[in-house]
């Protein structure tokens, strides 16, 4: 049994003390099947499962009713969403974890169905030709709406307000999701935002909307609380198209993002293979370590070995884990005891109850059926 492995190392990370390295990733789980968009039982008993990760970061939740393009998937916008989140925080702190909220909004990958048949919003009126999950099922995307300063505006006040309800949620802190094509991603790629304003044109430009986010969410909580997710090498993927200025984006904004005293900054390798892709960066943590000076998580088809290593060798802070947490619920104590881990079953990623959700047991059950 090996205890000393870097994935089980405790970690500072502004003033709380984590368990160790193995972060939760935010999955996207959908099973906030309710008129409310509230986490209940069944998101406490999922959460408290998987309490024993270094940090907890949740699903995305969106931050308004326009921040939605997925159905049953929790906000954190609403009092009654707040009332279902205060549930979930005070049972993974009750076990001694530690939680984040990732603050969601997706921008065009969305569709008029969410919207009483009004166009998502997103900040050039440019289809990503991607898939939006509806209550009837996958729609094709539309032409969104290209966003008015003032939506601008509100989306900025709409984060604020989410970071609000986060902390009287009992959210250890959140993490502005700012990845994967939604709606920060589509200001900052020239493929999605050919605005004219302050939002659009130059590389300072397409970032500015994330470090106003990141300002105004600074007015209600500290700082050091406040994590964002990027994934500079995204392509061909939510309707993401990479080009020549994609990764100077991403070196300029995260060169910015020390001037913050940032909880940390969560990268992830490329999703698929972008070696032939001669502007695209393939290896995200050599390339962002020695750039950003907080600390970084990386993520992406890590498992124990990979994860050890690339903490080992200063590459990454910590490790996010995504689909080993939805089928191995005590990972840390899996990597702990060298135990193998179970499967996860696509199948039920998505679907509504606790099938696939709540039932795959902890090393300790497995052993007592
Ligand atoms: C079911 C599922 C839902 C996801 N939902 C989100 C999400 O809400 N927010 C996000 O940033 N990433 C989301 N992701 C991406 C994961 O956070 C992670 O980047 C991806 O699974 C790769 O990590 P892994 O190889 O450890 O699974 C999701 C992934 C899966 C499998």
């Amino acid at each position: 049994m090996d205890r000393k492995q870097a994935l089980l190392q405790p970690i500072q990370v502004g003033d709380l003390t984590l368990n160790n390295r193995v972060w939760m990733a935010p999955m996207t789980r959908s099973r906030a099947n309710n008129e409310a968009k509230a986490p209940f039982d069944i998101h406490v008993k999922y959460y408290t499962q998987r309490a024993s990760s270094g940090l907890i970061i949740t699903e995305g939740s969106q931050i308004s009713e326009k921040a939605v393009g997925y159905i049953n998937t929790p906000g954190i916008h609403t009092e009654a969403q707040v009332e279902g989140w205060k549930k979930v925080t005070e049972a993974v702190h009750k076990e001694g974890g530690h939680i984040f909220i990732q603050l969601w909004h997706v921008g065009r990958i969305s569709h008029p169905d969410f919207h009483n048949g009004d166009l998502p919003h997103a900040p050039s009126a440019i289809n990503p030709h991607a898939k939006s999950f509806t209550p009837k099922g996958f729609k094709d995307t539309v032409t969104p709406k290209e966003m008015t300063i003032e939506d601008i505006k509100q989306t900025i006040l709409d984060f604020k307000n989410a970071a609000k309800n986060a902390m009287d949620a009992g959210f250890d802190g959140v993490e502005i999701h700012s990845s994967n094509g939604y709606l920060l991603h589509q200001f900052f790629s020239r493929t999605s935002n050919v605005r004219m304003d302050e939002y659009g044109g130059s590389i300072e430009n397409r970032a500015r909307i994330l470090f106003d986010v990141i300002d105004a969410i600074k007015e209600v909580m500290p700082e050091n609380r406040i994590g964002l997710r990027l994934n500079p090498s995204l392509h061909g993927i939510f309707g993401m198209e990479a080009d020549e200025e994609t990764i100077p984006t991403f070196d300029y904004i995260i060169e910015k993002l020390n001037q913050y005293d940032l909880a940390y900054l969560h990268l992830s390798e490329p999703f698929n293979d972008v070696s032939e892709i001669p502007y695209l960066e393939p290896h995200i943590a050599k390339r962002y370590r020695p750039m950003y000076k907080g600390t970084l998580v990386i993520n992406a088809a890590f498992d124990q070995e990979k994860g050890n290593q690339v903490i080992a060798e200063g590459l990454a802070d910590a490790v996010a884990f995504g689909k080993p947490f939805i089928s191995n619920p005590d990972l840390p104590e899996r990597f702990a005891q060298d135990a193998s881990l179970a499967e996860w079953d696509t199948d039920t990623f998505y679907t509504p109850g606790e099938k696939g959700y709540t039932d795959y047991p902890s090393l300790e059950e497995a052993k007592v059926d």
